[in-house]
This record gives C-alpha cells, structure tokens and sequence, in this order.
C-alpha cells in the first residue's frame, strides 16, 4: 500500500519554522516509504525518514545513484545536469578519483593544522558581538566563521569573503519560491544549466576561473593550487570541472556549517543545563558538538535514483524512482535516539547521528572540519562566561533543503 505524505514537502513553508518533527514522526512511524507526489503533477518520490534506510541508502551507490537524475528532488534535463556536476553528483569510481584530489586535507588529524587560524577567527566574531552588546548573532558570529575558514583553506583573499557570502546566500534562495534575477551579476547562461538554476553560480564560477588564472601564474600553498595542478589518468581538470568544484567546496563548507551555528545560539538558551555540564568538564566537548550538529541537522535531504528493482523497508522501488533521504527526520529516530527531541551530552558515540550523511561514498568530506569550528566557538563562549539575557525569534531561510537561519537577535 502507498501512504502519501500529509503534507507537501517540496514547498519551503513546510520548513519555515524549521525541521517539521510532527510530520516526520508521522511518517517514521509509518511502514515502508511514504510518498509524496511531485508539484508538477509528473513523478514522485519516496521518502526515507528511518535512520537504518537511511544508512542502507547512503552506502549503496550501485543500486541508489547520484549521478543518474539530480541530487535534489526536482529533475533536471541531461545537458543542465552534465553541466553542473561537481563530485557529490557522481558514483565511483569516477567520484572517488574525484575526492581523492583533496581528501587529505580534512582527515581528523590534518584539520588541526588549521585549529589556530580558526581561533582567531572566532576571538574576533566574538569580540566583535562583545563590542556591540549583541546584535545579529547570524550576520556577526555564525556568517563570517566558516566562510573565513573555507575560504583559507581554498586560498580566497580576505577581501572577497563578503562577496562569496553573498553568492552562497543567492544560491540558497534558487530552492525557495521566490523568482530569481536571471541577468543578476551579468550572467547570461540560462538558468536551467546553472545549480540551484542561480546565476549566483554562474558569477562564483567565474569568480573560480579568475582566482585559478591568477594561481597558475603564481602557485600558493592552497587548495585552488592543489585542484589546478592535479591530474587524474595524466589528465588536469577542465576549467568547468575545476570552478564546479570550487563552488561545491565554498557552497558545503560555509552554508551547513553556518546553520548550525546559527542554531547553537538558540541551543545555549534553550538547554542550559547540557552546557553548564560542558563549562565544568570540557572532555564533553565533542559530544556536545555532535549535539549540536544532530539537532540543528543543518542539510535537510539529499536525493538518490534507484538503478535496479530493489525493496527498501518493505517498500517495492524501480529503477527510475526517486529517493529522497531525510537526514533531519533520521536524525531524530528514536530506534537510533532514545528519548530523540532531548538535547543530551551523553549520548553514545557509537550511536552516531547521520547530518553528515548515512557513512556512504558521499559522507560529508569537511566533517572534522567542521566538528573542529563548531567545538572552537562553544569552547570560546564558555571561557568567556558569554551569557544571553534575550535570544529573539529566528527568521528561518526559506528552503525545504538546508536548514537555515537569516536573522536571530542576541543580547548579552
Ligand atoms: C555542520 C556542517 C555540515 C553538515 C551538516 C554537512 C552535511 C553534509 C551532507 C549531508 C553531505 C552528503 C552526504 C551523503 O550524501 O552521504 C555532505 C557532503 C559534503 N560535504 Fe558537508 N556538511 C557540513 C560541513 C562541511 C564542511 C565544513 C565542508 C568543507 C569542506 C563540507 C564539504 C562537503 C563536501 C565536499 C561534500 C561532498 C562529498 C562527496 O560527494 O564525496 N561539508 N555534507
């Protein structure tokens, strides 16, 4: 038997006060997939919102793909998808040789190398917040962090960090309803071909093809380096390739990382016991960064396509179909999570939570990264006794595919 969703999970306002929990229990609890219909009318999709379909899902590449469809729930013709692939859109072995190029850059010990840098960076939001008497928690601390830090690894110049904010948050909002400006920056590629249909992506790709141009003349001690001189099978990257890469390194490793943090500061005011536990005995660092990272779930889904007739959960799935994993409904599994919505620092590490995906191919790459940025700001603020007298209301993105924050108004 197929249950339909009760609700319509392609449009932004089912998330416009952040991650549904009563329609995900719902749909936990439901046996077999849930499906949803599409907002055209046209196909479908399955829902995965069970922790242990989730995983399975992650960790089979030959049956649930990334490369074949989009990775995201809407479809896309064939040409707009060649054209923006970067490796989150591929299977191995080519995505393997793809994330090969980079991966020793944030192995758990490597990303160490950059904790120093990435104090500075939260010394100085927080002083700044300090300074001010609070603010705009998003604009002042959650925002400048982790573009700062990607873009250092990458190799942007400082100067450019707002300009890349401000291309990420455009892309964000090609998966809210609004319509976007098709000419904005100066971009005349069609839509269609550009991620997120932005042309948002158009200028970060031309902004990528500009820094490379630049580091072939004068090679760095950086990523862009890294990715231009690289060679798979005696072959260098194209210029395509290498600026699709490009923005799926700034667009991951600054816009997930932000929603959590964006989260944290609710998460301070919200559960002060679990922190005051953190203050007196840091060895709860990690745990409590894990919390943070679970509960705010900052990637809402990812979409695979079934490659072969298969059975999920009792569910009967066809080549063609349309799986769409929800992290944010796994991530609250109570099979996985006793006691789910509790915000605990006590939970297992054997027991760990998927916001960085299911343990496939595709785990997210900056995961120590960004495990190591969050537990640097949590660990600043309790040194610096940072208190909120007031956390205001969130202004929640509108998008039903990261789980953001605009603005969040502190007090100190
Ligand atoms: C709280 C922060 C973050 C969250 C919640 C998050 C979440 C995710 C998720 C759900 C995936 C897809 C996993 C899958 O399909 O199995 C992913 C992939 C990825 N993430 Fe993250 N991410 C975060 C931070 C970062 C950072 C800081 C970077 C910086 C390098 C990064 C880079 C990537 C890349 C490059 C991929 C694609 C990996 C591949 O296709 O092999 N992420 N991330």
């Amino acid at each position: 038997m197929k249950t339909t969703a009760s609700r319509n999970l392609h449009d932004p306002a089912t998330f416009e006060r952040g991650i549904p929990h009563d329609l995900f229990e719902e749909m936990r609890l439901t046996p077999g997939l849930t499906w949803s219909p599409d907002y055209d009318g046209t196909r479908g999709f399955w829902s995965v919102t069970r922790y242990d379909d989730l995983v399975a899902v992650s960790r089979d590449t030959a049956t649930y793909s990334s490369a074949e469809g989009h990775i995201q729930i809407y479809d896309i013709d064939e040409d707009a998808l060649a054209a923006r692939a970067s490796m989150i859109d591929m299977d191995p072995p080519i995505h393997t040789r793809l994330r090969r190029l980079i991966s020793s850059a944030f192995t758990p010990r490597h990303v160490q190398d950059y904790k120093a840098a990435i104090q500075l960076r939260v010394a100085a939001c927080l002083d700044n917040l300090q300074a001010a008497g609070g603010g705009n928690w998003v604009d002042i601390v959650a925002k400048p962090i982790p573009i700062g830090v990607i873009c250092d690894l990458m190799g942007v110049p400082e100067a450019d960090h707002d300009y890349l904010i401000g291309l990420t948050d455009h892309l964000v909002a090609g998966t809210g309803s609004e319509p976007l400006e098709p000419n904005a920056y100066g971009n005349t590629t069609d839509l269609r071909l550009l991620p997120f249909n932005s042309p948002a992506a158009w200028a970060m790709s031309q902004y990528a093809t500009d820094l490379a141009n630049i580091r072939r003349a004068d090679p760095a001690d950086d990523l862009i380096t890294k990715l231009i001189t690289a060679e798979i099978d005696g072959e260098q990257l194209t210029t395509e390739e290498f600026a699709n890469f490009f923005r799926l390194m700034i667009f991951a490793g600054n816009e997930t990382t932000r929603s959590s943090m964006a989260h944290l500061a609710r998460y301070l005011e919200q559960f002060p016991v679990a922190f005051e536990a953190v203050r007196s005995d840091r060895s709860l660092l990690p745990a409590v960064t894990d919390e943070v990272i679970r509960y705010s779930s900052a990637i809402l889904y990812f979409r695979r396509t079934v490659m072969a007739p298969t059975v999920l959960s009792g569910t009967e799935l066809a080549p063609g179909d349309k799986i769409v994993m929800w992290y944010s409904a796994a991530n609250f599994d109570e099979n996985q999570f006793p006691d789910p919505y509790a915000f605990r620092v006590d939970r297992p590490a054997t027991s760990p939570h998927a916001a960085f995906g299911g343990g496939g191919a595709h785990f997210c790459l900056g995961a120590s990264l960004a495990r190591l940025e969050i537990s640097e700001l949590i660990n600043e603020m309790l040194d610096r006794q940072l208190m909120f007298t007031s956390v205001g209301e969130p202004e929640f993105v509108e998008s039903n595919f990261v789980n953001g924050i605009e603005h969040l108004e502190v007090t100190l």
